[in-house]
C-alpha cells in the first residue's frame, strides 16, 4: 500500500508514508489530486465522417463545433450536432446571439437537443452572465475565444465547465499561447476549480504533445492534425521489415512438394 501511495504521489516522503501504517491508519488517499486517466482528445471539425472515423480508433471522447466550422461544411447545424452525439459523448454547439437573453434562449435550445450538447458561450461579460445562468440550470458550457489567464479565472469562477484557450491564434499574433496553458494550469490546482482546461486552435501535433506535458485536460485537434498523430517513418519501415521477413519464414516452411508445385516442376 506504501509502495503504492508513493507511485501514485511522490512528493510524500517514505517517513511520512511509513508512519501512516505504523500508526495503523490508512494512508489519507483523499488528499491525493484527482488525476485523469489522460488528456481527453476532442476533435475540432463540423464534418461527421471525420468524426465517425478517428471515434472509430477509440481515442476521440468530443468534438468542437464553431460557426465558421459548420459554414464550411455548409450542412444543417442540429443535424450535425445530433449525428456527432450518437459518435462521442461531449459536443460543443456555439450560440450565435451575443446578447444576454439570446444567449440564453439558444443555450436552452441546444441543451434540448441532446444530452451530449455543451453549449459554447463566448468570453464577453454578456457571455459571463449567460455561464452563470447556464450553470444554475444544469446546461454543461465551454467558454470560447480566451486568450488570457483573466479572462480564464472570470469564466471558471462564472461557473464554465470548460474554458478554451486559443493557443494556434495567440502563437499567429507572435505570443506564446501554449505559456498561456502553462499560465492557467499553474494558477487551477490552488483553488476548487472544476473547469476544464480545453487547448484550442491547435496547429501540429507538438502542440497536442505540449498540452499533455502540461496537464490540461483536453485537447481539440483538427482532422489533418489527428491524421499526423498516428504515425512515424520508422513504423512503416519496420512493419515492411517484418513482413517480408515472415513471408521468408513462410516460403522456407512449405512442404518440397508445394513448392515444387508452385516452380510448376
Ligand atoms: C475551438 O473550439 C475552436 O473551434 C478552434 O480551436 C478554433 O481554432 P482556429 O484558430 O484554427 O480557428
Amino acid at each position: 500500500m506504501i509502495q503504492e501511495a508513493k507511485l501514485s504521489y511522490q512528493c510524500f516522503d517514505d517517513s511520512f508514508l511509513t508512519a501512516c501504517s505504523d500508526f495503523g491508519f490508512a494512508f489519507p488517499f483523499f488528499f491525493l489530486p484527482a488525476y485523469a486517466e489522460s488528456m481527453k482528445l476532442f476533435m475540432d471539425t463540423a464534418n461527421v465522417a471525420h468524426v465517425a472515423e478517428v471515434a472509430a480508433w477509440g481515442v476521440l471522447d468530443g468534438v468542437t463545433t464553431n460557426p465558421s466550422l459548420v459554414a464550411k461544411e455548409g450542412k444543417d447545424f442540429r443535424q450535425t450536432v445530433l449525428a456527432m452525439c450518437k459518435l462521442v459523448p461531449c459536443v460543443s454547439a456555439q450560440v450565435t446571439a451575443t446578447d444576454v437573453e439570446g444567449m440564453k434562449a439558444q443555450a436552452k435550445e441546444y441543451a434540448r437537443w441532446h444530452r451530449n450538447v455543451v453549449v459554447k458561450v463566448p468570453m464577453t461579460t454578456d457571455g459571463l452572465q449567460v455561464l452563470a445562468w447556464c450553470k444554475r440550470k444544469g446546461i454543461r458550457t465551454n467558454t470560447t475565444l480566451v486568450f488570457s489567464a483573466p479572462q480564464a479565472i472570470l469564466a471558471a469562477k462564472a461557473g464554465a465547465s470548460i474554458i478554451s484557450p486559443f493557443i494556434g491564434r495567440l502563437d499567429d499574433a507572435g505570443e506564446d499561447g501554449m505559456a498561456l496553458i502553462g499560465e492557467i494550469m499553474a494558477i487551477w490546482p490552488h483553488y476548487g476549480f472544476t473547469t476544464e482546461v480545453l487547448v484550442a486552435s491547435v496547429r501540429h501535433p507538438r502542440h497536442v504533445v505540449d498540452a499533455a506535458a502540461i496537464g490540461a485536460h483536453i485537447c481539440t485537434i483538427p482532422y489533418d492534425v489527428f491524421q499526423k498523430l498516428p504515425k512515424h517513418p520508422l513504423t512503416d519501415t519496420g512493419l515492411k521489415k517484418f513482413l517480408d521477413d515472415w513471408a521468408t519464414v513462410q516460403k522456407r516452411n512449405q512442404p518440397m512438394k508445394s513448392r515444387r508445385l508452385i516452380a510448376g516442376k
